[in-house]
């Protein structure tokens, strides 16, 4: 089948790139030129396990456009993976998507627009309205959610745990499975609404468990147990299960805070108080800005004193620091008035943090700190050279904001070790 794919991004070059990989031929279109040109040299804009080989492998049946009538012409399916980021109010900016449905071309044949992009509910419906005002009535449109996790992404697409189809005609949703052949999952078909639904509810109910496992880590903190203990006992109840259970400084990235601010703004907008979400995000809140009481219990005021923060990115495997904890963490740290260094194997620092010393090496970046807060795990801080670490800092002094080195061995190096939720000594 032909293909196009609106939006070179996180989703967009995932989807671009498995669906030629199943055998389509597809052609990614964004408004970035420089993006474009980067793909066009055989180069990958963003770090992601996997994509550049996949892309590579499957340049014969990609192309990459600015241009909307080349993306469109003999396309079967047109997919939106542009960018739906919060607005001031909390609600999901659509001008992106406005835009693709506005200067979608007129075509003869039948064409499914497929939304891949995170919408609120309703949003399903306002297009079908906007593509029949524009007599787009050869247009069908179907939601096809995206559930990837960047870091896992390509795999995630290509073995996901579901595939959600809400369409308005059930041949559209037939078109839509079609260009998932290849790929092994349950099929869930329903109406547009319940699959816009069922995106903002799946993300919801994760930063629940977060915000859960967090506070559950909190309450261990000031009554001597040590959550990874607990999450581990919790997670072998079946009804439970262990994913998701990780307590640490709180979630970030380009969807998840976004996603949950929009579910809230849509109850809100609907004359409903999401009460479980709006403590959702409250707990997130405050999770991130608890390493700054935990540095001052240890280090008293800190200004004048350096800290640096180990690793940038939202989580390990990605270059993306979208409302990365970190982010917030450096400036606190600045407003406070101490001296901030930080390292991260992949994310440019620089384009982000601002009054922030960016240093080359996760050592280098210790030279002389009062302590170290280990904000993303990435797996170079398990493999890090712990002593030499010790020897560089000033004072030994480390805040674990992921659970993710051994207390034990830091301590034996001469450590004071604070994680989150954990016994401290
Ligand atoms: N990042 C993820 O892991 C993830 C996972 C699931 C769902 N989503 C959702 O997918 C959507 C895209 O997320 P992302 O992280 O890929 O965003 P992104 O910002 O990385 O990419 C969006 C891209 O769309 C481009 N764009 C904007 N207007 C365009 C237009 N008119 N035509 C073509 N391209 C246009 C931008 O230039 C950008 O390259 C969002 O709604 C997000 O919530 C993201």
């Amino acid at each position: 089948m032909r293909v196009a794919v609106f939006g070179a991004g996180y989703v967009g070059l995932v989807t671009g790139a498995c669906f030629a990989e199943l055998g389509h031929d597809v052609v990614v279109r964004d408004v970035v030129e420089e993006k474009i040109e980067t793909l066009r040299r055989g180069d990958v804009p963003i770090h992601e396990e996997g994509l550049g080989e996949l892309l590579g492998r499957n340049r014969p049946r990609l192309r990459f456009t600015t241009a909307v009538e080349e993306a469109v012409e003999g396309a079967d399916v047109v997919y939106v993976a542009v960018g739906t980021p919060p607005t001031y109010s909390g609600d999901a900016d659509l001008s992106a998507v406005w835009t693709v449905v506005d200067e979608l071309p007129r075509t003869d044949r039948r064409l499914i627009l497929a939304m891949k992009s995170t919408v609120p509910v309703g949003t399903g419906r306002i297009v079908r309205h906007r593509l029949d005002a524009r007599e787009l009535e050869n247009v069908g449109y179907v939601s096809n959610p995206e559930f990837t996790a960047e870091g896992t992404a390509v795999r995630d697409f290509m073995h996901p745990d579901r595939v959600v189809v809400g369409a308005f005609d059930p041949a559209d949703a037939d078109v839509v499975e079609e260009v998932h052949r290849g790929i092994e999952a349950p099929v869930i078909r329903c109406d547009v609404a319940s699959a816009e639904m069922i995106k903002l509810a799946a993300n919801a109910a994760l930063v629940t468990r977060i915000s859960f496992i967090n506070e559950i880590a909190n309450v261990c903190e000031a009554t001597g147990a040590d959550v990874v203990t607990v999450a581990e006992g919790i997670g072998l109840d079946r009804r439970i299960g262990s994913a998701f259970l990780r307590a640490g400084i709180g979630f970030g990235g380009s969807c998840f805070p976004k996603d949950s601010l929009a579910l809230k703004q849509l109850a809100a907008n609907s004359g409903y108080n999401f009460q479980l979400l709006n403590a959702v995000i409250e707990v997130n809140e405050l999770q991130k800005r608890r390493v700054i009481g935990k540095l001052e219990r240890r280090l008293g005021p800190l200004r004048d004193k350096k800290v640096a923060l180990l690793g940038l990115a939202f989580k390990p495997g990605t270059d993306d620091m979208r409302e990365a904890p970190s982010l917030v963490l450096a400036g606190r740290l600045l407003a406070e008035g101490a001296e901030v260094t930080a390292w991260d194997p992949v994310a440019d620092g620089r384009i982000h943090l601002h009054g922030v010393e960016i240093a080359g090496s996760a050592l280098e970046a210790l030279d002389g700190v009062d302590a170290a807060v280990l904000v993303t795990e990435w797996p170079e801080l398990r493999e890090l050279d712990w002593a030499e670490a010790g020897a560089r800092m000033r004072n030994r002094l480390i805040v674990d904001g992921r659970n993710m080195l051994d207390p034990g061995e830091l301590r034996a190096l001469g450590f004071e070790y604070e994680g989150i939720g954990r016994a401290t000594e």
